[in-house]
């Protein structure tokens, strides 16, 4: 799995290196790079469908939403959910316990991926 993920950064990284267009959120390679992000990072607090249910979840002093949510979703814009997938929970008034992913500072596809997943949860 690591090997994997490390040839998808490497692909990444070797296009934007060759001047190619920067990869777009529909790029599959960057579909595959969000998917992978959420079941492995995200789910483990928000669980997998987004109920707020992963194993982490139980443990933290501020519960996350439930992320499908319709009439929540209708409240936040996607540049809302950028920042607080890249920033933080702090940086839009949120908990803490909503941690940063700095390392998708200079990857804004797989953020935009992983926006239009929580789009679909
Ligand atoms: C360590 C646990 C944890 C991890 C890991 C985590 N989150 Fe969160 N997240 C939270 C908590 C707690 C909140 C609710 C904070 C609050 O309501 O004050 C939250 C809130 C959110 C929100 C709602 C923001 C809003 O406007 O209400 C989004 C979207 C979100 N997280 C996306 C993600 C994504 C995407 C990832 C993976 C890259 C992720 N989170 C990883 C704990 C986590």
């Amino acid at each position: 799995m690591r090997l994997a993920l490390a040839a998808v950064a490497l692909a990444l990284g070797s296009r934007i290196a060759c001047g190619e267009s920067p990869p777009s959120a529909d790029d599959p390679q960057v579909r595959a790079r969000a998917q992978t992000i959420w079941r492995e990072r995200c789910a483990t607090c928000h669980g997998l469908d987004g109920d707020g249910d992963g194993p982490q979840g139980r443990y933290l002093e501020v519960k996350p939403r439930r992320l499908s949510d319709r009439a929540w979703q209708a409240t936040v814009d996607d540049q809302r959910l950028r920042t607080v997938i890249v920033e933080g929970g702090p940086a839009v008034g949120l908990h803490v316990g909503m941690a940063p992913n700095p390392d998708l500072r200079d990857q804004p596809a797989v953020v935009e991926a992983l926006v239009r997943h929580i789009r679909r949860l």
